[in-house]
């Protein structure tokens, strides 16, 4: 049997109105328990792929094509109802807009309590004292005064860990990351890394959504290049780093060093784990 839990095949997302491709051909798996990045510039599609995941685009404004394949399903196929169930408990995407993710007039606490009663049958009072436990593992403090904040008193980075946090608490399976190291400093970006790293190995599937190598140095399994809508280039963490085929793959390599992003260290990754 394939350890696969997520195939795409095939994906093309145009615009409705105009027809514009915005991706096209994305053929990817997403195997157990491992940690797949896919890198790319801005504007490359890595957002739309995310959302067409999550079964989060408008498909009024977009024409979906090819297979989402999770548990038999095709995702692109299933309706609102099929896929709110599939949301948080199997996938979790965590947003690189995060404020979007939250109700700016209902307390985190609350909206924690009501994701979890969503999928589970446990008391408030249960889903809160839950709330508070994994909110701690995430390093933020104050958990208390977190769960009665709103979510515009809070950072982009400290959503992004509770978005975490509320992944955690569901029991996802698989959780998509969005570019959320991209606005953290870098001891920050350092933490949520090994934050990753230790959901990895408690069987927890990531996917990692990223312009910058050195996030991935430490952490990728597999790694896909996608260039303006299109994967260039995909393979082994190891065969993108020592060996990358692709002229484009060489070119992001070279330049996540110059901006010091990658420090080329990344041996030490292969050797030591
Ligand atoms: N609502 C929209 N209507 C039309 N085109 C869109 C829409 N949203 C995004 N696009 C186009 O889709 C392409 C991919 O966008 P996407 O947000 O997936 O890029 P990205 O790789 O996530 O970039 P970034 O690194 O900046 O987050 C872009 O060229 C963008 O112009
Ligand atoms: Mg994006």
């Amino acid at each position: 049997m394939s350890s696969n839990l997520l195939e795409v095949k095939d994906l093309v997302i145009k615009v409705h109105d105009n027809n514009d491709i915005i991706v096209k051909d994305i053929n990817f798996e997403v195997e157990k328990s491992k940690v797949l990045g896919i890198i790319g510039e801005s504007g490359s599609g890595k957002t739309m792929i995310c959302k067409s995941i999550m079964g989060l685009l408008d498909t009024k404004k977009f024409n979906i094509e090819g297979d989402i394949r999770y548990k038999h399903n095709n995702i692109i196929d299933l309706n609102e109802r099929n896929m709110e169930k599939i949301r948080g408990q199997d996938i979790s995407l965590i947003m690189q807009n995060p404020m979007t993710a939250f109700d700016p007039m209902t307390k985190i606490g609350t909206q924690i309590i009501e994701s979890l009663r969503a999928h589970y049958s446990i008391s408030r009072k249960e889903a809160y004292q839950k709330g508070i436990s994994v909110l701690k593992k995430m390093n933020l403090g104050r958990e208390e005064k977190i769960m009665n904040s709103y979510s515009n008193t809070l950072s982009g980075g400290m959503l992004q860990r509770i978005m975490i946090a509320i992944a955690i608490m569901l029991k996802s399976k698989i959780i998509i990351a969005d570019e959320i190291t991209t606005a953290l400093d870098a001891s920050n970006k350092y933490m949520i890394i090994e934050e990753l790293k230790k959901l990895r190995n408690s069987g927890i599937t990531i996917v990692i959504i990223t312009h910058d190598f050195g996030v991935l140095s430490s952490i990728a399994d597999n790694i896909i290049v996608l260039n303006k809508g299109e994967i260039v280039e995909s393979g082994s963490a190891k065969d993108i780093f020592y060996n990358p085929k692709e002229k484009y793959t060489q070119e992001l390599l070279y330049a996540s060093k110059l901006n010091g992003e990658y420090n080329g260290q990344s041996q030490k990754y292969f050797q030591t784990v």
